[in-house]
């Protein structure tokens, strides 16, 4: 039988709930088309998609990125301000489309406004210059008779919209990317562009650009912008056909967390410095089967996928000490949880972990020793369709799992991730303390096969059961079925 040993008094963290944060880029239907879709029936005033802030709203995403992303490094951020009818239509080079600038900054404000959600910039470090990055600060947040803020109030917004988070560029080391940079010289731009960036607003937090946090990007990059920087960026997409490739390949997050966290106390620790400098996974997510391009971009999630979120979740929960921001990429159509078509919508099987979390997982990180099966997987089992190897960094355990609890240590929240593909484990949850659970509720994902994917036909093929937990006197003992999400809700005395 397996085990799960709880010490309440074991705490390693407190989460930041920005780990539940979203992204949207111009990509795809992720915008037009997606939140936004002028002259829809579905479209409120504003062309947002009513029933897509509705399914948006059930996922509670607390901070969100815009606008790319890849897009980011073409993007002049002024042609999407002032009147609609006036914007220029330009062609955008990332992903080869048609940008008519009918959602902008103001309308990416407004949304935030409406969803409550707190903004967090990206800016063009490609094509982009400083005075641009710096300019937009104003235009945003600018209090004074300036130029940029009073063009702000022009356009019918008096009050500064205080955003808060500014990324300094993105993956400005990749090859893909319009202006792609080595390390030494993103640093050298990157300091200029952080350095007038909070000169024009210094209660501002800014994101520099990492890679995947075991590289020698990283590494340089941490380096030279430690002093400036408030957040370092990872980005980790993984993905296989092959179901063990698929659901083991987060354990790179706890690699990358780990890895990383010791290069930024590194550079902390050498310069002397007192701010703290925290994680943004600001890009993650499972992507695989719709590389190209010229394809729609647009992935069709299965439970595994499901699966594979939710250790990618369960390592941000892990490592809360650490990481204080999370994107999911993206938020609609393209690599995401929902979907539409022009008059409908249905939730990928990725949604549900992701509510489960935001609802279930509580504010305190909990230490859990963990005694299960162990999974081996060889570097010729393992098939990925992302440079990354993970065999080497297994064994991994069968049971992925984080615990979480309220600040009392009464309400218990334990999420566990059973990837083995064909077997139930039984599993007795221990307690360091005499603990007695008088209540539990069990949330779980799953099907019958792990291929299982929902469509606008079969919409809640995977989806969320929700029952009590019966409980035995004294003994908690839970059989977590074969390749299953179960988030177990317990009231501990
Ligand atoms: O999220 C899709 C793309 O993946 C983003 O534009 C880019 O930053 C990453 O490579």
């Amino acid at each position: 039988m397996a085990r799960i040993k709880i010490d309440t008094a074991r705490r390693t963290g407190t989460i930041d709930r920005n780990i539940y944060g979203g992204f949207i880029e111009h990509l795809g239907r992720c915008i037009y088309g997606g939140i936004y879709e002028e002259g829809s029936s579905l479209s409120d005033e504003h062309g947002f998609r009513k029933d897509v802030m509705e399914a948006v709203k059930g996922l509670h995403p607390p901070i969100l990125r815009w606008p790319g992303g890849n897009f980011v490094s073409g993007y002049r951020w002024t042609d999407g301000i002032g009147p609609v009818e006036q914007r220029p239509a330009r062609l955008e080079l990332a992903w080869h489309s048609v940008e008519n600038n009918h959602f902008g900054t103001d309308e990416f404000m407004r949304y935030c406004e409406v969803m409550n959600i707190e903004p967090y910039i990206c800016v063009n470090m490609g094509t982009g210059t400083m005075d641009e990055a710096r300019d937009w600060v104003e235009y945003c947040n600018g209090t004074g008779d300036t130029y940029w803020a009073n063009l702000r109030r022009q356009n019918g917004h008096p009050e500064p919209y205080n955003v808060k988070y500014w990324g300094l560029g993105n993956e400005m080391y990749g090859q893909w990317q319009i202006g792609h940079l080595s390390a030494e010289d993103y640093v050298k731009k990157a300091r200029e562009f952080a350095k007038v960036m909070k000169w024009t607003d210094p209660s501002i937090k800014l994101v520099g650009c990492g890679q995947n946090g075991w590289n020698d990007w990283d590494q340089t990059v941490i380096e030279g912008l430690a002093p400036l920087m408030d957040y370092y960026s990872l980005h980790l997409y993984t993905g296989s056909d092959d179901y063990y490739s698929n659901v083991l390949a987060p354990a790179l997050v706890d690699f990358a967390l780990e890895t990383c966290q010791a290069m930024i106390e590194r550079a902390r620790f050498n310069q002397k410095l007192d701010h703290p400098i925290h994680i943004a996974y600001d890009e993650w997510n499972v992507w695989f089967r719709q590389r190209s391009a010229e394809s729609a971009l647009e992935e069709r999630y299965d439970l595994a996928d499901a699966l594979a979120v939710s250790s990618y979740l369960n390592s941000f929960v892990r490592h809360s000490d650490t990481v204080k921001m999370a994107n999911l990429a993206q938020m609609v159509n393209v690599i995401a949880p929902i979907f539409t078509s022009k008059e409908d919508l249905f939730l990928q099987t990725i949604y549900h972990p992701l509510r489960i979390y935001e609802e279930q997982m509580q504010e305190v990180t909990l230490d859990a020793y963990v005694d299960c099966k162990q999974l081996t997987l060889t570097e010729d089992q393992e098939k990925s369709r992302w440079p990354q190897s993970i065999a080497s960094l297994g064994p991994f355990k069968v049971l992925d799992v984080s615990v979480t609890s309220d600040q009392q240590g009464h309400e218990l929240a334990i999420a566990v991730v059973n990837r083995d593909q064909e077997e139930d484990h039984t599993t007795t949850i221990q307690f360091a303390d005499p603990t007695t659970i008088s209540q539990g509720r069990i949330y779980q994902v799953n099907a019958t096969d792990p291929n299982t994917s929902n469509s606008f036909e079969h919409p809640d093929a995977v989806t969320v059961q929700e029952r009590q937990l019966e409980l035995a006197d004294g003994n908690l003992t839970y059989t977590f079925p074969a390749h299953s999400l179960t988030v177990l809700r317990l009231h501990a005395e």
